[in-house]
């Protein structure tokens, strides 16, 4: 059986929480397709020590091993960035996508959350939702998960971040993030996690029938 979930949506409104759920609840894979370019973006400084190189980020996202995919430093801010500067470079999105592709249709079902999944990588997905919530409450969100390592970290700062990087994820010319015409909309802004998560299963529970 093949059934794809597409969810995609700005940094933080949720959609890794929900992807996680729906893949329990159905028993299917889940990719969380930032990782790579996370993983790329990291790659991609270490090697070019501080400024990306387009050239190194390409040969990088066509070589990525499960270390680097697991590495503990990809949550933080600059990852992030890092991330939507690499993804923005036609070839990294071109050495990534077959992998995405061929993921979005195995066998027994698969979720795919990220800012490209239901208009580029799987426009026949099954169920396509796009998740949002106001900037403010995705700032305090992504604040309280990094916070941890990151104690002066403010959600003014997280803000700026996450409108920047949002800014250039939505105004790339490959790939840019945005609703495919069929997704279903999604705000968790005044949603609380069960409740969200609640809405995801209801609304995929209904497309299978
Ligand atoms: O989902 P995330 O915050 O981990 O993604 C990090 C960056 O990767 C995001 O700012 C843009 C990029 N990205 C992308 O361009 N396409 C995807 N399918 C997933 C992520």
């Amino acid at each position: 059986m093949k059934f794809t979930v597409a969810i995609d949506g700005p940094a933080a409104a949720g959609k890794g929480t929900i992807s996680r759920a729906v893949a329990e609840k159905f028993g299917f894979a889940y990719l969380d397709t930032g990782s790579l370019y996370r993983a790329v973006g990291v790659k991609a400084l270490e090697i070019g020590r501080g400024v990306i190189d387009p050239v190194v980020a390409a040969r990088v996202a066509g070589n990525l091993s499960d270390t680097d995919l697991n590495r503990d430093d990809l949550r933080t801010g600059m990852a992030g960035q890092a991330a939507s500067k690499v993804a923005a470079m036609p070839p990294v999105r071109e050495a990534l996508l077959e992998f995405q592709k061929d993921y979005a249709r195995r066998e027994g079902g698969a979720i795919l959350d990220g800012r490209d999944i239901g208009t580029v990588i799987c426009p026949e997905a099954e169920v396509k939702i796009y998740v949002t919530a106001s900037d403010e409450v995705r700032a305090e969100r992504r604040q309280k998960e990094l916070v941890p390592d990151k104690p002066d970290l403010t959600v003014g700062q997280v803000l700026i971040d996450l409108r920047a990087r949002d800014a250039r994820d939505a105004a790339r010319d490959v790939a840019p993030m945005k609703p495919a015409q069929d997704a279903l909309l999604l705000d968790t802004t005044k949603l609380s996690i069960d409740a969200a998560v609640a809405e995801a299963l209801a609304l995929i529970q209904k497309r299978i029938g």
